[in-house]
């Protein structure tokens, strides 16, 4: 069986690779991070199972056995939202007007909502998670990441995390989120590198710690080495949470131990990026799908959400571009630092806020997320990948900022 999908007035493709009918807007002329987008006008995609098997402009379209008409609207690749804590109960809305007012963020807050999670039945998390995830892809998002990380007891993270594996294969054990109350520092470090990992590792392909010495709750880098070294040696992908806060040992560490991202960034020294941009898994010239050295490298995934919600300063997401680190755009979404999942919400800030354009946006909100979770089949739209198409209500992505606030923005997941 095949599906053409026709009427898509401007798709953003995310593959450079010149085809027959890519509009000369495609690849010549542009910045290179427009040219980057691949952009077509008038295009059509022929799925077939649920990929991708052609795509190129509506004239040239094959026969197919069935069809979809899009009206004219522009196409970007689904959303890639490769940071995310959506498995928690209560909320911390308290705790936000407070930050409004001028309480700074340390971190503590995270204790209210692992006990909220706790108490917790399976079904009221699972009632959550999922209408999080859908408010997600109405929004436009096709993949996500969700860790664990309120649970911070062995049978409670590997009950958050088999819930979350019910909604994604990207889940990540963040038993290393915060030192529970009550609990000595060093007994807990051990019990994450040993029983907790071993309960949790079957149901994660990722470990994330929060590294962060600026929180008293989080945990310094030689805590966060040992605790991602025994994850890597569980055959976990490593992740970090780092320089959130304040300047920290974070970015380096991860580029180490080879994590596939480190995020927030918010404060980083020009060593941090060019660490970074050494070991970016592309060139910011070179958005191809498939190229080699995308199982490597550590990205650096920026999330405005959290400095909007915690009154942070944003960074300046050029410091990394031009020093040619990779850059994924991510929200973060969870009860204490930035409770949205609208990456729309995400790209506009970014835009605002981080000094990228539009095209840097949602290359990063799209490609750059899915090599920040090193996946070759999603964050593009071509022959190869999965049919995940954010379908927009607008004529051009640039929309995506230009309209902020607005639904423009859904997810389409095909399959023939
Ligand atoms: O990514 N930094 C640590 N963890 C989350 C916040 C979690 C919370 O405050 O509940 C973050 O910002
Ligand atoms: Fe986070």
């Amino acid at each position: 069986m095949s599906l053409l999908v026709t009427g898509i007035g401007q798709l953003v493709t995310n593959d450079p690779t010149p085809r027959p009918g890519m509009s000369p807007l495609g690849v010549f002329g542009l910045p290179a991070a427009e040219a980057r987008l691949g952009t077509m006008a008038d295009a059509a995609l022929i799925v077939s199972g649920r990929h991708i098997v052609w795509s190129g402009p509506r004239q040239a379209a094959p026969p197919a056995d069935r069809s979809m008409d899009l009206g004219g609207a522009a196409v970007v690749p689904g959303f890639v939202d490769s940071h995310t804590h959506l498995v928690f109960a209560g909320d911390r809305a308290v705790e936000f007007e407070a930050r409004m007012t001028g309480s700074p963020y340390t971190g503590g807050g995270i204790s209210v909502t692992v006990e909220a999670t706790r108490q917790a039945s399976d079904e009221a998390l699972r009632a959550g998670l999922r209408s999080l995830r859908d408010e997600a892809a109405a929004q436009g998002t096709t993949t996500m990441e969700i860790k664990s990380g309120y649970g911070l007891e062995v049978g409670q993270e590997a009950r958050l995390l088999r819930l979350a594996r019910e909604v994604t294969e990207e889940t990540t054990y963040l038993g290393a989120h915060v030192v529970p109350g009550g609990v000595q520092r060093d007994v807990y470090v051990e019990s994450v590198c040993g029983p907790m990992l071993a309960a949790c590792a079957p149901h994660a392909r990722w470990a994330d710690v929060f590294c962060e010495p600026h929180s008293p709750v989080a945990f310094d880098a030689d805590e966060a080495r040992a605790i991602l070294v025994a994850a890597a040696q569980a055959g976990l992908g490593l992740r970090v949470h780092g320089n959130q806060l304040g300047h920290g040992p974070g970015v380096q560490l991860a580029v180490e131990l080879g994590a596939a991202s480190v995020d927030h960034c918010t404060f980083v020294t020009d060593e941090d990026i060019e660490a970074l941009a050494a070991t970016a898994p592309m060139s910011q010239d070179d958005g191809r799908p498939a190229a080699e050295g995308s199982d490597r490298g550590t990205v650096a995934t920026l999330l405005p959400g959290v400095e909007y919600s915690t009154r942070m300063p944003y960074p300046d997401s050029q410091r990394f571009l031009e020093a040619g680190a990779v850059v994924a755009l991510a929200t973060d979404c969870n009860p204490g630092t930035c409770y949205s999942s609208s990456m729309p919400w995400v790209i506009s800030l970014a835009v605002r806020e981080l000094g990228m354009s539009a095209a840097e946006a949602v290359w990063s909100a799209t490609r750059g997320g899915a090599l920040a979770l090193r996946r070759q089949d999603v964050g593009w739209l071509g022959p190869g990948s999965l049919a995940h198409l954010c379908v927009l209500d607008a004529p051009d992505y640039r929309h995506l900022a230009y309209r902020p606030g607005v639904p423009l923005a859904r997810g389409l997941v095909l399959t023939d």
